[in-house]
This record gives C-alpha cells, structure tokens and sequence, in this order.
C-alpha cells in the first residue's frame, strides 16, 4: 500500500527535486529509483512500481494534475461524446511505466517479488466523472443508475485499457497484480455486482488465459460481507483485507491467499499498540496463506523506527 510514499526523506527529496508527481511517474530511471527506495532501507519481500491508478485516464486523453498536498484532479466526462472520445490505444503514453518495471527486475533480488497494478474499472470511473477524492461518489452512483448505457460503455473501455496495461506490465516484468477498487464500498450490492464483480472478473480471466502462472490480487476496500461473493465470482488469488473489516472474520471465509488489515493511522501514532495489533494478525491468520500487508495507503508522518520495528517483529513471528 503505497510503500514508496511521502514518509521517507528519500522520497520526499526526490519529489522535491523533480516538482512534478506525474513527471516522476513518467521517467522510468525515477520511477524505478523510488520503487527500489524501500526495499533498500527495509528489505521487503515484495516491490510496488511506482506509479498511480489515475495514468490510465491520462494515457486515454483525460487531463490529470496532483495539486501538492491535496491529491488528484481530473477535467471530468460530462456526456456520452467525452466517454466516445476517450483514446483506447493506451501503449504508447504508458511505455515510461513499463520502462521502469524492466530497471526494477533487473536491479530486484531474484527472490522479491514485483507488484504491478491498476485501478479497477469502479473506482477509476468515480475519478473520471467527479474529479477528485470523495467521500460517497454519489454523482458516479447516480449517473450509472441513470445513464446506464452510457456508464456501461465507460466501464467496458476500462476493462479493455486495464487488460492490456496489465498485460503489458507482466511482459515488462511484474510478477504479481493487484487491481486497487478503492471506492467499492459506496455501491449497493447490485451496483457491486455490476461494476466492481463483473469488470474484474473479466479482467481476472483475460489475464489467466494469457499468464496462468501470475498471481492476481484483488483489494475491494469497504467490501464488507460481498468479499466473499467478490472472492468467488472474479478468479482473483488473493483478496486485500481493508482496516474496518475482521481478520478472523475474513481467516475463517475466505478460501484462497489473504492480505492487510493493519491500522495506518495506529502505524503512525502509537508504536506499542500496533505492535500489538500487527501480533494479533498474525495469530489470526496463522493457518492461512497470509501477505502481511496495510488495511490501506501508509500516511506520510508514519515514522521510519515503526516501520523497522514493524518488520523486525513480522520476521521474528514464530
Ligand atoms: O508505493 C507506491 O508509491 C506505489 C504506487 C502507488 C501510488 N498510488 C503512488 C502515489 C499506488 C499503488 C497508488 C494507488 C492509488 N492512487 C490509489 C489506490 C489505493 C488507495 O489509496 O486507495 C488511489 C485511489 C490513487 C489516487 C491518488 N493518488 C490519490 C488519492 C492521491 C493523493 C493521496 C493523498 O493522501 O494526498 C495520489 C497521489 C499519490 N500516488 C502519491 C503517491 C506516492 C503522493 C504524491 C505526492 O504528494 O508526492
């Protein structure tokens, strides 16, 4: 969950000196270097590639800037004919990312793993349509209710771009996948089946046909009790567990691989009781095949003595 982000000073240098989120995303030598950061310090088992969900809107024509400290703008789709528009062709604009995946394998241990990921279709429409972060996306809720046709359209267009970034990614070298559905919490189990099960599942099975052997992680923050129909209707390996949702619950429910749960804001702001909460997970997830893992994004005053206190006790775990 965004490891390379804002709490190291490395970074935060590196950012500085560039000025520009989406320039750094886009030079594969600093894309790579702040993918390999904290692998460096900490010497994780797996590495996330440096990039952001919200590319693909871009490599599709949309214009998208990070305002320093308040996250990400979008121009929004507005009508039928902005959703026509969009660019399907997403190779070309994205080839800076598949770049850095190849630096990254070759500079990783053989035995790291390296993440690739994208968006799924859900969660990057809301971006498209409203914008910007929201709490409950009501607009997107809205306009797929009453423009359904339309909607549909946007989403099939997501499934086709996200399928050949993927695929492209695993070609330059990701050896695992995850598809992050941030806002699938906001939908009714209806809207989840439409448009956060069905897309992904036709993601999940594209890939499969093509790459048996890469493992596919899925993360439908806010998912609730529908992680289980998620987990058995999209063909995904693994499933991300948010911070709200039971680690028991979800160790006793779910059949395949599981991931997360930790607290970020108990990670920044109170050492002994994540601590706790870190061993408690482990107990809880003994019998399961588990990827120690965040319930979401680390937060940028998380200091770095947590985050080696946090791995020293995740190894020691007997
Ligand atoms: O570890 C990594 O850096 C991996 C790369 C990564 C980023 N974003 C880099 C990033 C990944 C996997 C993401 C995913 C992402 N991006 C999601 C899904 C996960 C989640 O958080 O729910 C979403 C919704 C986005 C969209 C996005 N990008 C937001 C909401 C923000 C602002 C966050 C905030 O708290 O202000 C970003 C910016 C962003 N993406 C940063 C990084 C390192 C911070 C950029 C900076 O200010 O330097």
């Amino acid at each position: 969950m965004r490891q390379a982000g804002r709490y190291l000073p490395e970074y935060r240098e590196l950012r500085k000196k560039t000025g520009d989120f989406l320039t750094m995303c886009y030079t594969p030598e600093i894309a790579a270097e702040v993918t390999l950061q904290p692998i460096r310090r900490f010497n994780m088992n797996a590495a996330i590639i440096f990039s952001d969900i919200l590319v693909i809107p871009h490599a599709a024509g949309m214009k998208v800037w990070f305002e320093q400290g308040e996250g990400p703008r979008l121009e929004t789709l507005k009508t039928a004919e902005d959703i026509n528009n969009l660019k399907t062709d997403i190779e070309a604009p994205l080839r800076p990312v598949f770049e850095a995946l190849k630096i990254v394998r070759k500079e990783l241990p053989k035995e790291t793993s390296l993440i690739g990921f994208c968006g799924a279709p859900w969660t990057v429409a809301c971006y498209m349509l409203e914008g910007k972060t929201r709490k409950e996306y009501e607009h997107t809720r809205q306009f797929a209710i009453q423009h359904r046709e339309d909607f549909s359209k946007l989403i099939d267009k997501l499934v086709q771009a996200s399928i050949s970034y993927l695929s492209l990614q695993i070609e330059a070298g990701a050896d695992v996948i995850q598809i992050f559905d941030s806002w699938s919490g906001v939908l009714s189990e209806q809207g989840f089946m439409d448009w956060v099960v069905e897309p992904t599942r036709k993601i999940v099975s594209a890939l499969k046909t093509r790459y048996p052997g890469v493992p596919v992680i899925g993360f439908p923050r806010g998912a609730g009790v529908k992680l289980s129909i998620y987990e058995k209707l999209t063909g995904v390996n693994a499933v991300g567990i948010d911070t709200q949702t039971s680690i028991s619950w979800a160790a006793q429910n779910m059949n395949g691989t599981i991931q997360g749960n930790l607290d970020p804001l108990l990670y920044a702001h109170d050492k002994k009781a994540m601590l706790q909460q870190a061993t408690m997970i482990l107990e809880a997830t003994r019998n399961k095949p588990f990827v120690f893992n965040l319930g979401h994004g680390i937060v940028p005053s998380t200091p770095i003595e947590n985050v080696e206190a946090l791995c020293q006790l995740i190894r020691d775990f007997k």
